[in-house]
């Protein structure tokens, strides 16, 4: 079935969220709730995807553009409610000639709505020859939802908000997800005449489904997931979904052979991607594209933001952003990997080191207290403890090459831009402010005075 347009509703506030950003711009593992639905939505190939923005209206539209630049923005005017909101959509889609066909209008506070849901409820309305039909779920709290009114026979009758409902109405436990499917002519018709004679003062669209009633039949579908169209309007609700997302992600991962410790304080975001036989340690973060192979050990205590962690490596109390860590490669403790590093197989990155742009060629070990950046080493280095690259002149970022099978003393100084040869030895406390050749042994004057029988200050 071809889909002539699909509105995400964007406009509102997001009051309950208390923040001086838009709700939909909030972010749920990883993503902003927009983006989240306008991927969901957005796979189904609209023929028009429109977003109705208001509330920091060029900031949304901003951030709609850049995830879909053929994206239709229409900014909603100063009536509010979702009501409103359709109108001025309906309005402006309007404009590129009469509308036929169906519209698809869905909420952007439902971080988990998915193309999946969307499709069946698309196939729902299609053979039930439905004039508009509403994706509902049934909640153990419905509080703050639209109930979902049906009469003795089960047909939908009517939605009615939480601020509005009386007792018996406020009991039925089956709620409106704010998504909807109209044919074009009757969701044309159901928004003509919306007022604003409600507890909220606003035009709502749930009373759009009263009219439509009237020209043709009104249905519901209930989707299959509920945690699929659980809408989020404050960040109570935000941490209980990420929380409730987080879990089925992670038993998800268990389930195909991965270990996780303990998933309760274990995170991932959707785009990881981890192999068998993995392990996974407590209270780690694995965001972005990450990758983690076969039989490596990530955590306990770590972050890998866009990183590769390849076969058997172990990455350990540590933070690693857009790196490759090779095969059976070692990092951490506490070690502080910024982006463009690669590291390779069997090297080692240790304790308090920091490294950027650093590539460690196979079998080469940077163990204690070094910062390496826009550097090379080649195969099987060593470099002493307390090492720094001075990569910085104030201007210009400069590069540092250390050759294969070199034996670097504890707290050199290397003032890029240096190149050091292969077998080279330097001696501890070393500057090397030039190039070394193959096969040398470099140290650096640095000469021992000694006063005898100095007294300290507080004796004196
Ligand atoms: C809405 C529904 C309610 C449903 C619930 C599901 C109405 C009147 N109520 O209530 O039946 O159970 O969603 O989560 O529709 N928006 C605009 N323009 C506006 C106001 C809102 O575009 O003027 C957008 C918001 O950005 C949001 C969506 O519409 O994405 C829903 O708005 P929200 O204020 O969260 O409505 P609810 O009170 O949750
Ligand atoms: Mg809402």
């Amino acid at each position: 079935m071809t889909l002539t347009a699909a509105i995400v509703l964007a406009a509102g506030e997001g009051t309950r969220m208390r923040s001086s950003k838009p709700k939909v711009l909030h972010e749920f593992a990883g993503k902003t709730f927009l983006n989240r639905v306008m991927d969901a939505v957005g796979a189904l190939d609209p023929e028009t995807l429109a977003v109705v923005v208001r509330y920091q209206a060029q900031r949304v539209a901003e951030a709609a553009r850049s995830y879909d630049d053929a994206v239709l923005i229409v900014e909603q005017d100063e009536i509010p409610g979702t009501g409103r909101a359709v109108q001025c959509a309906m309005e402006q889609l309007g404009e590129r000639g009469p509308l036929s066909g169906t519209v698809l209008i869905t909420a952007s506070d439902m971080p988990l709505l998915d193309t999946s849901a969307l499709k069946q409820l698309l196939d729902y309305h299609r053979d039930s020859g439905d004039g508009a039909t509403v994706l509902t779920t049934v909640l153990d709290d419905p509080t703050g939802y639209g109930r979902i009114i049906r009469d003795a026979d089960g047909n939908v009758l009517k939605i009615v908000e939480q601020k509005d409902g009386n007792s018996s109405e406020l009991a039925v436990r089956e709620v409106n997800t704010s998504v909807y499917v109209f044919d074009a002519a009757v969701l044309e018709q159901a928004i003509a005449n919306l007022n604003a004679d409600n507890a909220q003062g606003e035009f709502y669209l749930t009373d759009a489904l009263t009219v439509a009633r009237q020209v043709s039949k009104v249905g519901a579908f209930a989707a299959p997931d509920p945690l699929s169209v659980e809408g989020v309007n404050d960040r109570v609700q935000l941490a209980s979904l990420a929380k409730a997302h987080n879990l089925r992600v992670c038993r998800q991962w268990m389930l195909d052979g991965v270990t996780i410790v303990d998933p309760q304080t274990t995170w991932i975001e959707d785009e990881v991607e981890i192999e068998s036989d993995a392990v996974i340690l407590p209270g780690c973060f694995l965001q972005g594209h990450t990758t983690i192979a076969h039989d490596a050990v990530v955590g306990p205590y770590t972050t890998l933001i866009d990183a590769t962690v390849e076969l058997g490596a172990h990455v350990e109390r540590s933070r690693v952003q857009e790196s490759r860590i090779g095969r059976e490669a070692n990092i951490g403790p506490w070690t502080y990997l910024r982006p463009g590093n690669e590291i390779g197989t069997g090297s080692k990155a240790g304790a308090f080191v920091e490294m950027k742009k650093a590539h460690i060629g196979d079998g080469t070990k940077v163990p204690h207290l070094s910062y390496v950046g826009d550097a090379d080493l080649g195969e099987n280095t060593n470099i002493g403890g307390g090492t720094i690259t001075a990569n910085y002149d104030g201007v210009h970022k400069n590069h540092t090459h250390i050759g294969s099978d070199v034996h670097i003393g504890a707290g050199n100084l290397f003032v890029a831009p240096v190149n050091v040869g292969d077998g080279v030895t330097s001696g501890a406390g070393s500057v090397i402010r030039h190039d070394v050749p193959d096969g040398a042994m470099v140290y650096s004057e640095n000469t021992q005075h000694v006063v005898d029988n100095w007294k300290p200050a507080w004796e004196r």
